[in-house]
Order: structure tokens, then sequence, then C-alpha cells
């Protein structure tokens, strides 16, 4: 079974990450991993963090000689923050440490930081933010890049792009060679693969730089390669449509989740929605004429691509800030404000593309298994001729 956790507060020394179940023998990219950590870091409307985190992950355990082992895999990335914070959040009592920390008493509408105080009970929401922060997503993006890697074995690869920014919206369906494009484009400042629609991102972006606020948005993960037969209908947890559900939910800020056509087919006729099947002797496989679906049936992976939205709400730390209640006194005050990103489209684009990747990745080893790659090479290939000759 394919596992990971993470762990570290935002302003903390580190953040780490664990993964354990790929098979060993999965070549390891360090170059790969670096490359998706600085695309979670771009995007017009990051804030000052971006400036001082250099994200690089560091392998601890389980990669030997440019290869998984089958051991868990550990790793750290720095946060360079942590100079400025070493006095705020120190790990041992300190003597007098108290003028030194940075109390947050003011709780942020929109963030953990009530919900977490009272759960926690912390009249402080400062060790709250500290995990809750999206900051964490850089782990995630580490531990995706594995999934990224085994996945790209079997000719898998899965990518993301912009569909809206605020009110601004990509209104058309993007090309798989746009998306790839975009990928590869760090340049983009918003990662949408239509130049006129970001050029009206970027101004909705700059509008509401200028005015205090801040935007949200929607992302679009797109899964090319994989088989059918992932996942299952046989039982509600194993449907692969609710675990990829789950799994983009889980991403700071994203509010809902859309496969596919999902939203536009809830006020559609079923004549419109569903993709007709046809057959493809040429490949010896079955296709579809479209792809309303988003490439899962029953919760079944059908062939075509994994096409999953992620909607993100406006970022919540506001330059303008709202009215809160502080935790102590409990008088009305302005919610505190902290160095924070006005739009995050493109980066969630890159989170939600490493909680896909994974996701899928345990979906392809239950079903293809494998202690070493070379077993999982064989299942599938396995399955492959059984698919031919369907
Ligand atoms: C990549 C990324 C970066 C984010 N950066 C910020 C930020 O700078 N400021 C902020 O208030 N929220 C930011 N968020 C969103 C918050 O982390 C999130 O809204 C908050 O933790 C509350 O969780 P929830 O919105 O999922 O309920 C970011 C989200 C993502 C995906």
């Amino acid at each position: 079974m394919l596992r990971f956790v993470t762990a570290g507060e935002s302003h903390g020394q580190a953040l780490v990450a664990w993964i354990s179940g790929l098979p060993a023998g999965l070549p390891v990219d360090l170059g790969f991993i670096g490359h998706d950590l600085h695309r979670r870091q771009l995007g017009h409307g990051r804030g000052g963090r971006q400036r001082i985190e250099k994200d690089q992950a560091d392998i601890l355990a389980g990669v030997r000689h440019g290869q998984t082992i089958g051991a868990p895999i550990a790793l750290r990335i720095e946060n360079r923050d942590w100079k400025n914070w070493e006095q705020a959040l120190p790990v041992a009592l300190a003597e007098g440490a108290e003028d030194a920390q940075r109390h947050l008493t003011a709780p942020r509408p929109g963030h953990a930081d009530l919900p977490g105080a009272q759960k926690f009970n912390f009249h402080d929401a400062r060790y709250i933010l500290e995990r809750a922060s999206a900051r964490e997503t850089a782990a995630r993006v580490a531990a995706g890049a594995f999934a990224k890697l085994l996945l790209a074995q079997f000719g898998v690869s899965v990518l993301s792009h912009t569909i809206a920014v605020g009110h601004v919206r990509l209104e058309r369906e993007a090309a798989w060679d746009e998306i790839v494009a975009i990928c590869a484009n760090l340049e983009s400042p918003l990662r949408c693969v239509d130049s006129a629609t970001e050029a009206r991102m970027i101004a909705e972006v700059d509008h509401v730089l200028r005015a205090g606020d801040s935007v949200g948005g929607v992302f679009e993960v797109v899964a090319r390669g994989l088989p059918p037969g992932l996942g299952s209908h046989a039982q509600w947890d194993e449907k692969l449509d609710a675990q990829l559900a789950r799994a983009v939910m889980s991403v700071q800020a994203v509010k809902a989740v859309e496969l596919g056509a999902g939203v536009a087919g809830a006020a559609s006729y079923g004549s419109e929605v569903q993709d007709e099947i046809r057959y493809d002797p040429a490949r010896h496989r079955f296709d579809r004429s479209s792809n309303r679906a988003g490439g899962l049936e029953g919760g079944i992976t059908n062939g075509q691509d994994i096409v999953v939205r992620g909607y993100l709400k406006p970022i919540s730390t506001l330059r303008r800030a709202l009215l809160t209640a502080d935790l102590n006194t409990k008088e009305a005050v302005k919610a505190a404000y902290e160095r924070s990103d006005v739009c995050v489209v493109p980066a969630g684009g890159v989170v939600g593309e490493a909680m896909v990747a994974l996701t899928l990745a345990g979906a392809f080893l239950e079903k293809f298994g494998g202690d070493s790659l070379e077993e999982t090479r064989r299942n599938f290939d396995g399955y492959q001729r059984q698919l031919d000759k369907f």
C-alpha cells in the first residue's frame, strides 16, 4: 500500500515527508523533484515568502545509488525563514522566550486559527497556523514527485493548468500539447494556456493586490496514459473518483472538486453527458468520442484522460483585514495580517498534480503490486496482454 505523511511547521526548521510502499528499483531523478518544488513556488500573486525560500528536498532514507530500495523514503525540505523565527518558535522551553514569541490572538476568518485554538486549547493561534499553513504543500509536492516518477515508468503523465482566476475563466478546452507546454514554461505568470485570457487573469490579480483583497480560482489536473481498470465499483472506499476527490479536497483552500464535466453535467440531459463507446481495431482498445466523464466510470478508470478540477476559495489573509474577536479580550478587532499570497491558483495546480499522482500511483500499485519495479512491470505487461485479447 502506498502511504505518505508530512510533518513540519511553516516557520519551523524544516518540512519532512515519509513515503512507503514504492517498489524497489525505481530510478529517482533528484532534478525532477527539485523542478516540481520550484514550480510550486511560482505564479503571479505570491507573497514575499517565495523570495526567501528556494525549496530543495534532501533525501534522508530509502534511496541509494539513484534508486528506491523498497525501504520507507524520508525527505527533508529546509525552511530558510527559520533563521528569522528561531527565537519565536524554539523547540526547548527557553528562559525569557516569552518576549520573542509572536502570539496571534486575532484569529483570521477562513483559517484554522479559531477552531484549531479551541480544539487544542491554546489562547494563541500561532501553533495552529504554523501547521495549517500551505507551506506544508512543499512536502506533498516532493512526495508527489516520487509518485509521478513511478507512473512515468508506465507512460503516465500528470499535468495541470489554470482554468479560472477570480472572475476570469478560460472559455475553451485546452489541448494536451498546450497543457504540456504551459507546464514546461516556467515564465508563465498564471499557467493559463490562452495568452489573452491570461492577460485578463493578471489584471484580476493586480486589481486585488491594489485593493488589499485576494482571489481564488480553478485549476485542472489531467493524467494521461492510465489503462482501464484502476479503482473499483465494488466498495465505496475503493472508488477511485471518491479517492481523488478526497485527495484534491485536502489541499488548503480547495472547497470543491469536479471530475470531468461534473458540474455542467448536472444541468444537462443524459444524451448530452455520457461518452459514446467505440472500438479502435488498430490499438485493440475500446475508446470514446468524448471524455465528459473525466476518465472514470463507476469509480474505475476507463482508459481516457483523468480530468480533476480543484476550486480554490480566495486567500483568507487580507491586507484590508476583516473583523474578528480577540481570543483573550473577546473584543472586536481587525484580524491579524501576516505576509501572504493573494492568488495561488498556479501553485494549487502543482499541489493538485502531486495529490492526483499519489492517489493514482496508489491505485496502480494496488492493481499491479510488485516489491520490485521489474515485478510491477511484469504484472502490468500481463494485464496489457489481457486487454489486447479482450
Ligand atoms: C499553494 C497555497 C498557498 C497558500 N498560501 C496562502 C497564504 O499565503 N495566505 C493565506 O491566507 N492562505 C494561503 N493558502 C490557503 C490556506 O492555507 C487555507 O485557506 C487555510 O489553511 C484554511 O484551510 P481551508 O481553506 O482548506 O479551510 C494557500 C493555499 C495553497 C494551496
